[in-house]
């Protein structure tokens, strides 16, 4: 079954952008999962195609109205997850991009301007996600980071050599260091036990490098990681084949 993405947007012509391309793009073609950018702007009411308005109680910046909004995701409404992708969200993680690629698909609202009317917000139950403690100019990049996180996760899209129960966050952990040939490069040698052939060998140092790299790197992660172990919710390590 196709995975559906709508996305309710200023900008139509951001889409699919680089979702077109490589593997998300094939996948596209291929129909495993379908995209309709959605224009907002054909939902507003007066001639002009007005969508924003001042702010009530002042303040900089244009508010996306609530009436248009409404219009525009009553017509892509049915049993997929409502977002709005706003700064203020929820984190988008990989446990939640494997939620949402484990569902029917998503409709997603990019914002634009100072942002978008609270009340419709509520109205539609929307689920807000961000994509990360920063401000984008619209919602737009934010849609098509989730919907490549998304869209890599459905069944057909990564080939057989691609794994996503080794990659980063899968297990809690960031992903253990990769080399390739050659075996020496500028005078350095690949660690030698990811030539020795002994596979047990290569996953017990993959794991020590995963775990080192993650205390190192991401003290958060790795205090999450040892909170759930103590709750015996760890899941299996990356490179632990
Ligand atoms: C200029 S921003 C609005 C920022 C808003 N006034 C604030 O301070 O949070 C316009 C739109 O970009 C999108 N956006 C900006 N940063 C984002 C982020 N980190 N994650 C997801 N969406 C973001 C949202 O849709 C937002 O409505």
């Amino acid at each position: 079954m196709t995975w559906r993405a709508s996305v309710l947007t200023l900008f139509p012509e951001m889409f699919p952008g680089p979702l077109g391309c490589s593997l998300a793009g094939r996948a596209l073609e291929r129909g495993i999962w379908s995209l309709a950018a959605v224009d907002i702007r054909a939902f507003a009411a007066d001639k002009h195609r007005t969508v924003d308005d001042t702010p009530f109680g002042g303040g900089a910046g244009m508010v996306m109205r609530p009436d248009v909004l409404d219009a525009a995701l009553a017509s892509v409404a049915d049993e997929r997850p409502m977002l709005v992708m706003t700064p203020r969200g929820r984190p988008l993680t990989q446990a939640v991009a494997r939620r949402l690629a484990d569902g029917p698909g998503v409709a997603l609202l990019c914002g634009r301007y100072e942002g978008i009317d609270e009340r419709v917000i509520a109205a539609r139950g929307l689920e807000e996600i961000s994509i990360g403690d920063y401000v984008l100019s619209g919602g737009e990049p934010a849609a098509l980071v989730l919907l490549d996180a998304c869209v890599r996760l459905l069944p057909g899209v990564m080939g057989a050599a691609a794994s996503a129960e080794e990659e980063s966050f899968a297990a809690g952990l960031l992903e253990y260091p990769h080399y390739t040939r050659p075996a020496e490069w500028r005078g350095h040698r690949v660690p030698e036990v990811l030539l020795s052939g002994h596979h047990a060998e290569v996953a017990a140092w993959r794991r020590r490098e995963a775990e080192r790299i993650t205390r190192e790197r991401r003290p958060d992660l790795w205090a999450a990681r040892a909170s759930a172990s103590r709750a015996g919710a760890v899941a299996t390590v990356p490179g632990a084949l």
